[in-house]
């Protein structure tokens, strides 16, 4: 089993299965009032480059709930690269800590942060992936729709969340329809991995520049943002370019069964209405209350007592 949780295709396929049960089941403990205390005295150092509400604030109260504690660090505290390097940073945390999340622009740093590091490093998202955010999309998809039966649509930029979902899909075996402005596809690096990927899990990725085609009869319809952390200055031309990519109801009329879902934040009247957003179809609180359950889950295989 790898250390870290930096790409969900650095996973075996079981391993994200048996993560999806467990966090299943977490959330039905909680609901019933019951929290294992798995992780009693372990500590999660966080690391933030870029802002955040729900993987900040899920990671904190996971740890607390599992019987552990967080500790929230600034990246002007820490100065990786100015004050120190990713590695020594690594390995200093590595003696007093039993696990670090890390949000950083550039994926290498979260990389080198992983190989110095002798304590599970987890990706809380770079410009590159975001692991954690797809476990509890899946975890969100399986409540409505067998995972193995869904047919999920991407729309938008080819990104992170695109990037995350199609390394998911493919090590899982799902269908993953992903539709961007050529200007803006996945990164051909990865669209490879998750091709080859899907070769040997049965996957069925498809690609498209045309997001009614993509949609067209599937049972989720996801979104993100078009201007992401980082890309401020871009802003106007983004929303000129994805316009015809925008998630509202003339688009979900060509997908009448599906789920509409969005890692949040939502840049709302961008990439969604806020009829759709808000609408009846609309499972993005599932999603932000799963990322609790689903990195429980991810925690307890990383810094519990049976890794
Ligand atoms: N979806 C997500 O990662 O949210 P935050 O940026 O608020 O953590
Ligand atoms: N693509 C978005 C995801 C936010 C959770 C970003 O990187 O800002």
């Amino acid at each position: 089993m790898p250390k870290d949780f930096v790409c969900l295709a650095d996973w075996p396929a079981q391993e994200l299965w048996a993560m999806l049960d467990r966090a299943r089941e977490l959330k039905q403990l909680d609901r019933a009032g019951q929290r294992p205390q798995t992780l009693q005295g372990c500590a999660l150092a966080m690391f933030f480059e870029k802002p955040s509400l729900r993987t900040h604030v899920t990671f904190e109260a996971g740890m607390t709930q599992l019987g552990g504690n967080a500790i929230l660090l600034r990246p002007e505290q820490v100065g990786i690269g100015t004050r120190e390097s990713a590695a020594d940073v690594a390995r200093n945390l590595s003696r007093w800590v039993d696990g670090l999340v890390a949000r950083t622009f550039s994926h290498t740093v979260v990389e080198e942060l992983a190989e110095a590091a002798t304590i599970p490093v987890i990706n809380g998202l770079t410009d590159l992936l975001h692991p954690c955010q797809v476990m509890a999309d899946f975890q969100t998809v399986a409540e409505r729709v067998p995972l193995k039966d869904a047919a999920i649509a991407y729309v938008g930029d080819g990104f992170n969340m695109a990037h995350s979902l199609m390394l998911g899909a493919a090590t899982l075996g799902l269908e993953l329809r992903v539709a961007t402005p050529t200007s803006h596809r996945p990164s051909p690096r990865i669209r490879k991995r998750a091709e080859a990927l899907a070769a040997a899990s049965g996957a069925r990725l498809g690609w498209s520049e045309d997001p009614r085609e993509a949609v067209a009869g599937c049972d989720i319809v996801y979104t993100d943002v078009w201007t992401s952390m980082g890309q401020e200055e871009e802003s106007a031309r983004r929303r000129q370019l994805f316009a015809p990519y925008q998630v509202n109801a003339a688009l979900l009329a060509g997908a009448p069964d599906a789920w509409v879902m969005h890692c949040l934040p939502a840049h709302r009247g961008e990439e969604i209405t806020d009829e759709v957003l808000d609408g009846e179809r609309s499972i993005v609180l599932d999603q932000a209350e799963n990322r609790l359950h689903a990195q429980k889950a991810i925690l307890e295989r990383l810094l519990g007592p049976e890794r």
